[in-house]
């Protein structure tokens, strides 16, 4: 497995990358989320093909108060687990070399980053917009597969990628959790042993909002404080938002209408988490 840092020695060696090539991004702290996504992308590329992981923390997609600095940053760990999933490449670059400071064109999505995250996190998705148009440009995949994990994130890449016609194929992979349901986070290091403990009713508020809406006739509203409701029974969660909406545009939607997203960010402490449930 190589492990490049140098932007120069990335695009040199993108033009020889035998092809397919299939790119996983990743801010690194890699859990088996990421790591179902670096299998899917070994059954992807078959036998000739290229596997290529990014591991970059991306300063711009974090917020002034948000965990930029504190971001686990356990690299020798991440390229043992990564080469033992048969991983080709690891892209690493530092971020000194990723944005000079001059730094002044970047790529907005202005719709779908209006509501849910984007909405809490001003500024969140241009960051991630333009660092995932940078490491295309500079890995050159012929596809790039992301967590539906996090689910706005994925539909606004699909709409860039549509929108400003990259010739990359988006593949999207279902959330992986804990036996409890906990939906798996680089972030969930950070929970104290009691927010962990109550870290899974997340999943459970989201997991019986769907089993009503498949019993009974319910609104949106009475969805939404059901969720908000069964979330902020553990004494450690603060709900920052409880979202039923449609899966394509992200807007609210009544759910007697399937498919239908019901996903929810909510705080333990200052670690924010986050989960869906897509009901089809
Ligand atoms: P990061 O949070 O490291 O996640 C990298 C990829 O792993 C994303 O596509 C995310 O959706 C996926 N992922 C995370 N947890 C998962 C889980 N439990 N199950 C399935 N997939 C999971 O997302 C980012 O990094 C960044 O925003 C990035 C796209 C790399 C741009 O900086």
């Amino acid at each position: 497995m190589r492990i490049v840092e140098s932007i120069a020695r990335m695009q040199q060696l993108t033009r020889s990358l035998p092809r397919p090539v299939v790119l996983v991004p990743t801010m690194g702290a890699l859990h088996e989320g990421h790591l179902a996504l670096v299998d899917h992308a070994k059954k992807l590329v078959g036998r000739k093909g290229s596997t290529v992981v990014t591991i970059f923390v991306n300063p711009p997609q974090f917020g002034p108060r948000e965990d930029y600095r504190k971001y686990p940053r356990p690299f020798k760990r991440d390229c043992l687990l990564l080469q033992n999933r048969g991983c080709d490449l690891v892209f690493a670059p530092t971020a000194a070399n990723m944005y000079k400071p001059d730094a002044s064109v970047t790529v907005m999505e202005s719709q779908l980053q209006t509501v849910m995250c984007g909405a809490s996190r001003p500024g969140h998705f241009v960051g991630v917009c333009t660092v995932v148009t940078k490491l295309f440009h500079l890995v050159q995949p012929d596809i790039a597969i992301f967590g539906e994990k996090d689910f706005q994130q994925l539909t606004i890449l699909r709409r860039m990628v549509r929108d400003l016609n990259f010739p990359v194929r988006i593949v999207a992979r279902p959330i992986v959790r804990e036996p409890d349901g906990l939906a798996l986070s680089s972030r969930n290091v950070f929970l104290s042993a009691e927010e962990r403990q109550q870290a899974p009713l997340i999943h459970q508020a989201l997991r019986d909002a769907e089993n009503k809406l498949r019993l009974q006739s319910v609104s949106l509203r009475a969805l939404e404080n059901l969720i908000r409701r069964r979330i902020e029974r553990a004494s450690r969660a603060k709900v920052d938002y409880v979202a039923v909406v449609d899966p394509d545009t992200l807007q609210a939607k009544e759910p007697r209408n399937l498919p239908v997203l019901l996903a929810a960010a909510v705080f333990f402490g200052s670690t924010r988490l986050i989960d869906n449930v897509l009901v089809k």
